[in-house]
Protein backbone atom coordinates (compact mmCIF):
# COMPACT_ATOMS: atom_id res chain seq x y z
CA UNK A 1 0.00 0.00 0.00
CA UNK A 2 1.41 3.53 -0.67
CA UNK A 3 2.29 6.14 1.86
CA UNK A 4 -1.17 7.84 3.28
CA UNK A 5 -1.70 11.20 2.48
CA UNK A 6 -0.93 13.49 5.24
CA UNK A 7 -3.90 16.02 5.64
CA UNK A 8 -2.86 18.57 8.50
CA UNK A 9 -6.50 19.72 10.38
CA UNK A 10 -6.62 22.89 11.81
CA UNK A 11 -9.57 23.35 14.25
CA UNK A 12 -10.75 27.09 14.31
CA UNK A 13 -11.88 26.73 18.26
CA UNK A 14 -9.79 26.45 21.27
CA UNK A 15 -13.09 25.01 23.71
CA UNK A 16 -12.61 21.58 25.21
CA UNK A 17 -15.97 20.49 24.38
CA UNK A 18 -15.73 22.10 21.20
CA UNK A 19 -18.19 20.59 18.02
CA UNK A 20 -15.60 21.39 15.76
CA UNK A 21 -13.09 19.27 17.45
CA UNK A 22 -15.78 16.98 17.76
CA UNK A 23 -15.83 16.60 14.20
CA UNK A 24 -12.85 16.31 13.29
CA UNK A 25 -12.00 13.68 15.27
CA UNK A 26 -14.93 12.00 13.60
CA UNK A 27 -13.48 12.80 9.92
CA UNK A 28 -10.48 11.07 11.29
CA UNK A 29 -12.21 8.51 12.09
CA UNK A 30 -14.50 7.99 8.87
CA UNK A 31 -11.63 8.78 6.77
CA UNK A 32 -10.12 5.41 4.54
CA UNK A 33 -6.21 4.21 5.43
CA UNK A 34 -4.69 6.24 2.21
CA UNK A 35 -5.73 9.76 3.76
CA UNK A 36 -4.25 10.33 7.41
CA UNK A 37 -5.88 13.27 9.42
CA UNK A 38 -4.09 14.67 12.32
CA UNK A 39 -4.95 17.75 14.29
CA UNK A 40 -2.32 20.64 14.11
CA UNK A 41 -2.76 22.35 17.06
CA UNK A 42 -2.87 26.74 16.97
CA UNK A 43 -3.58 27.45 20.83
CA UNK A 44 0.12 27.35 21.95
CA UNK A 45 1.13 30.17 18.66
CA UNK A 46 2.25 33.86 19.41
CA UNK A 47 -0.28 36.23 18.28
CA UNK A 48 2.10 37.34 15.02
CA UNK A 49 3.87 40.39 14.80
CA UNK A 50 5.40 41.11 12.08
CA UNK A 51 8.37 42.71 14.03
CA UNK A 52 9.35 39.34 14.47
CA UNK A 53 9.14 37.73 11.53
CA UNK A 54 12.62 37.15 10.76
CA UNK A 55 13.00 35.37 14.06
CA UNK A 56 9.50 34.25 14.76
CA UNK A 57 8.82 32.38 18.41
CA UNK A 58 9.52 28.56 18.84
CA UNK A 59 5.76 27.87 18.48
CA UNK A 60 5.10 29.53 15.50
CA UNK A 61 8.20 27.97 13.55
CA UNK A 62 7.28 24.52 14.61
CA UNK A 63 3.84 24.75 13.44
CA UNK A 64 4.91 26.72 9.90
CA UNK A 65 6.92 23.67 9.41
CA UNK A 66 4.16 21.01 10.04
CA UNK A 67 2.22 22.48 7.85
CA UNK A 68 4.50 22.58 5.07
CA UNK A 69 5.16 18.47 5.19
CA UNK A 70 1.40 17.65 4.91
CA UNK A 71 -0.23 17.33 1.73
CA UNK A 72 -3.17 19.18 2.20
CA UNK A 73 -4.96 20.86 4.78
CA UNK A 74 -8.88 20.78 6.25
CA UNK A 75 -9.98 23.76 8.24
CA UNK A 76 -12.99 23.08 10.85
CA UNK A 77 -14.37 26.26 11.79
CA UNK A 78 -17.24 27.93 14.08
CA UNK A 79 -18.05 31.16 13.40
CA UNK A 80 -17.31 34.35 15.54
CA UNK A 81 -19.07 37.41 14.94
CA UNK A 82 -19.58 36.21 11.21
CA UNK A 83 -16.30 35.22 10.28
CA UNK A 84 -13.52 33.19 11.42
CA UNK A 85 -12.29 33.13 15.21
CA UNK A 86 -9.41 35.45 15.79
CA UNK A 87 -7.38 32.22 17.02
CA UNK A 88 -7.63 31.03 13.51
CA UNK A 89 -6.62 33.67 11.44
CA UNK A 90 -3.93 34.09 13.43
CA UNK A 91 -2.90 30.96 12.48
CA UNK A 92 -3.37 31.32 8.97
CA UNK A 93 -1.05 34.74 9.05
CA UNK A 94 1.58 32.81 11.18
CA UNK A 95 2.27 30.16 8.59
CA UNK A 96 1.98 32.43 5.62
CA UNK A 97 5.00 34.85 6.36
CA UNK A 98 7.39 35.80 5.34
CA UNK A 99 5.67 37.44 2.20
CA UNK A 100 6.94 34.90 -0.74
CA UNK A 101 7.27 31.87 1.63
CA UNK A 102 3.77 30.59 2.72
CA UNK A 103 3.74 26.97 3.95
CA UNK A 104 -0.45 27.26 2.60
CA UNK A 105 0.98 27.31 -0.86
CA UNK A 106 -0.29 25.19 -3.41
CA UNK A 107 -1.94 23.25 -0.96
CA UNK A 108 -4.88 21.56 -1.49
CA UNK A 109 -7.67 22.19 0.97
CA UNK A 110 -11.07 22.06 2.35
CA UNK A 111 -13.18 23.56 4.77
CA UNK A 112 -16.03 22.36 7.28
CA UNK A 113 -17.84 24.94 9.28
CA UNK A 114 -19.53 23.93 12.07
CA UNK A 115 -22.66 25.69 14.63
CA UNK A 116 -25.27 24.71 16.63
CA UNK A 117 -27.12 27.45 14.88
CA UNK A 118 -29.16 26.99 11.81
CA UNK A 119 -26.66 28.30 8.83
CA UNK A 120 -23.91 26.25 9.89
CA UNK A 121 -21.46 29.06 10.05
CA UNK A 122 -22.05 29.98 6.32
CA UNK A 123 -20.23 33.53 7.43
CA UNK A 124 -17.05 31.80 8.23
CA UNK A 125 -16.79 29.25 5.96
CA UNK A 126 -16.83 31.94 3.03
CA UNK A 127 -14.75 34.70 5.12
CA UNK A 128 -11.84 31.70 5.36
CA UNK A 129 -12.52 30.68 1.92
CA UNK A 130 -11.37 34.88 0.92
CA UNK A 131 -7.85 34.04 2.34
CA UNK A 132 -7.26 30.53 0.32
CA UNK A 133 -7.78 32.14 -2.86
CA UNK A 134 -4.92 34.92 -1.49
CA UNK A 135 -2.70 31.68 -0.02
CA UNK A 136 -3.52 29.80 -3.54
CA UNK A 137 -4.78 26.56 -2.35
CA UNK A 138 -6.90 24.95 -4.39
CA UNK A 139 -10.04 24.78 -2.27
CA UNK A 140 -12.70 21.98 -2.39
CA UNK A 141 -15.86 23.96 -4.20
CA UNK A 142 -19.05 20.76 -3.69
CA UNK A 143 -19.81 19.42 -1.77
CA UNK A 144 -19.93 22.52 0.65
CA UNK A 145 -20.05 22.24 4.45
CA UNK A 146 -21.74 24.17 6.55
CA UNK A 147 -23.00 22.04 9.59
CA UNK A 148 -25.93 23.61 11.49
CA UNK A 149 -27.67 22.37 15.11
CA UNK A 150 -24.10 20.65 16.29
CA UNK A 151 -25.76 20.33 19.32
CA UNK A 152 -27.97 17.65 18.03
CA UNK A 153 -25.31 15.80 16.15
CA UNK A 154 -22.71 13.85 19.05
CA UNK A 155 -23.74 11.68 21.27
CA UNK A 156 -22.68 11.94 25.07
CA UNK A 157 -18.94 10.35 24.35
CA UNK A 158 -18.84 12.81 21.14
CA UNK A 159 -18.79 10.85 18.44
CA UNK A 160 -20.98 11.76 15.33
CA UNK A 161 -24.15 9.69 16.31
CA UNK A 162 -26.24 11.23 13.35
CA UNK A 163 -26.70 8.95 10.58
CA UNK A 164 -27.06 11.70 7.68
CA UNK A 165 -24.26 13.47 8.27
CA UNK A 166 -22.21 11.01 9.01
CA UNK A 167 -22.91 9.88 4.98
CA UNK A 168 -22.30 13.45 3.92
CA UNK A 169 -18.98 13.66 5.84
CA UNK A 170 -18.08 10.09 3.76
CA UNK A 171 -19.26 11.60 0.51
CA UNK A 172 -17.38 15.17 1.56
CA UNK A 173 -13.70 12.85 2.47
CA UNK A 174 -14.22 11.15 -1.14
CA UNK A 175 -14.44 14.63 -2.56
CA UNK A 176 -11.31 16.10 -0.49
CA UNK A 177 -9.41 12.47 -1.44
CA UNK A 178 -10.26 13.63 -5.27
CA UNK A 179 -9.42 17.16 -4.73
CA UNK A 180 -5.89 15.97 -3.32
CA UNK A 181 -4.82 13.50 -6.09
CA UNK A 182 -5.49 15.64 -8.66
CA UNK A 183 -2.80 18.25 -6.95
CA UNK A 184 -0.71 15.33 -6.16
CA UNK A 185 2.90 16.50 -6.05
C1 LIG B 1 -17.31 35.37 20.39
C2 LIG B 1 -18.39 34.45 19.85
C3 LIG B 1 -19.07 34.83 18.70
C4 LIG B 1 -20.02 33.97 18.13
N1 LIG B 1 -20.61 34.31 16.94
C5 LIG B 1 -21.36 33.40 16.28
C6 LIG B 1 -21.80 33.63 14.94
O1 LIG B 1 -21.55 34.66 14.35
N2 LIG B 1 -22.50 32.65 14.31
C7 LIG B 1 -22.78 31.45 14.91
O2 LIG B 1 -23.39 30.58 14.29
N3 LIG B 1 -22.39 31.20 16.19
C8 LIG B 1 -21.68 32.14 16.88
N4 LIG B 1 -21.21 31.86 18.15
C9 LIG B 1 -21.62 30.63 18.81
C10 LIG B 1 -20.71 29.48 18.39
O3 LIG B 1 -21.18 28.93 17.17
C11 LIG B 1 -20.71 28.41 19.48
O4 LIG B 1 -20.11 28.93 20.65
C12 LIG B 1 -19.98 27.16 19.03
O5 LIG B 1 -20.18 26.12 19.96
C13 LIG B 1 -18.50 27.41 18.82
O6 LIG B 1 -17.89 26.30 18.20
P1 LIG B 1 -17.18 25.15 19.05
O7 LIG B 1 -18.29 24.35 19.68
O8 LIG B 1 -16.41 24.38 18.05
O9 LIG B 1 -16.33 25.80 20.10
C14 LIG B 1 -20.30 32.73 18.74
C15 LIG B 1 -19.62 32.37 19.92
C16 LIG B 1 -18.67 33.21 20.46
C17 LIG B 1 -17.91 32.78 21.69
Amino acid sequence: MSTPRDIAVVVGSLRKESYNRKMALAIAQLAPPSLKFEIVEIGQLALFNQDDEANPPPPNVAFKARIQKADAVLFVTPEYNRSVPGVLKNAIDVASRPYGKSAWDGKPAAVISVSPGAIGAFGANHHLRQSLVFLNMPTLQQPEAYIGQAATLFDAAGKLANEQTREFITKFIDAFATLIDRYKK
